[in-house]
């Protein structure tokens, strides 16, 4: 009898823990856990996107940088967080790409996280320090193919997109060189800036104000096409690097079990900020692209996801590039 009064008394407080969540939500601020260094790519899209769904939620979305494994130390810190409506996460292709470049994963990207909404893609530029012996992409590859064993790439370790960038570009050179990872490409530039390392790729978000400055060596785009933010900057694929394309996208998401009426609200968020002209502006001015219509749905993220999962999975597997 005193066990039954004891789990309807639980019973109770959680429907209405999860009642006040779905009703009130959100009554205190929310934490936007981003995986990688403050001041970088996906710290810059995680605080322009918060600071405009503060105004509409009516509550403060604080970015909390959670560092460390190409983005898997934050993944699993999420996965395993309380689903109270207060924990989001905003992740990109590494939370594809992770099944396959780690043997062992604490968290599974499609049974752990509900999905909220994609919100940009970006692309990607292949950077050089300043003093780097090439005026272009041929030239770099000529002096990379000669100095392999000299030269290094930094990253933000494995599962990051300068990560796979990087590994595709020694591919498509037929090259081996020494990665430095970093936990995340702010460091990472930091070091290019300080010509402490050679070679970097990594997304427009943190490297447009850096080519604009001249502050490094800038050899093309890694789109198909031309972007709007740097017309005149040929693609690497129209340098010769055929088909050479990384797009960066960006889904959000929270641990498995946070209410549905609480993830709509977020969705709705999401969107009302990806439509704030401040928000529009600056993501323009730094190359990032809103995500398709059809991707604003938490059932569109799940999908990408899944299919992003797909196909990198036999990529990776056969570039043999693991950790556990
Ligand atoms: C970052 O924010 O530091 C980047 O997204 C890391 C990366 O994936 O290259």
């Amino acid at each position: 009898m005193q066990f039954k009064r004891t789990l309807l008394a639980m019973l109770g407080l959680a429907m209405a823990a999860v009642a006040q969540a779905q009703g009130a939500w959100p009554s205190k601020p929310i934490t936007l856990v981003v995986p990688f260094a403050a001041g970088g790519p996906t710290d810059v899209v995680a605080r322009t996107l918060g600071a405009a769904m503060s105004k509409s939620l009516g509550q403060t979305v604080v970015v909390e940088n959670k560092l460390g494994a190409g983005g898997t130390v934050a993944a699993n810190y999420v996965a395993k967080a309380a689903p109270d409506g207060y924990t989001f996460f905003i992740h990109h292709n590494g939370m594809a790409t992770a099944p396959a470049l780690y043997r062992k994963l604490a968290f599974d990207p499609l049974k752990d996280f509900e999905y909220v909404s994609m919100a940009v893609d970006v692309p990607m530029t292949l950077l050089a320090r300043k003093d780097f012996p090439a005026k272009n992409l041929q030239e770099l590859v000529a002096y990379v193919k000669a100095n392999a064993d000299k030269i290094n790439l930094a990253n933000a370790g494995l599962g990051a997109v300068s990560q796979l960038c990087g590994m595709m570009l020694e591919n498509a050179m037929g090259v081996k060189l020494t990665a430095v990872p970093f936990q995340g490409t702010a460091p990472a530039m930091n070091a290019l800036l300080g010509g402490q390392v050679d070679i970097l790729c990594d997304q427009t978000t943190q490297t447009i104000p850096q080519i604009k400055a001249g502050n490094v060596k800038f050899f093309g785009v890694t789109t198909k096409n031309r972007i709007k933010a740097l017309p005149d900057a040929p693609t690497l694929h129209e340098q010769g690097l055929k088909d050479f394309e990384v797009i960066v996208w960006h889904g959000i998401y929270a641990p498995k079990g946070t209410p549905k009426g609480v993830i709509e609200k977020m969705n709705a968020a999401v969107r009302t900020a990806l439509k704030d002209p401040d928000v529009m502006k600056r993501m323009a001015d730094l190359g990032a692209e809103i995500s398709a219509d059809k991707q604003l749905s938490p059932e569109g993220l799940q999908s990408w996801l899944k299919a992003e999962i797909d196909k990198w999975g036999p990529v990776i597997k056969a570039g043999g590039k693991f950790a556990d």
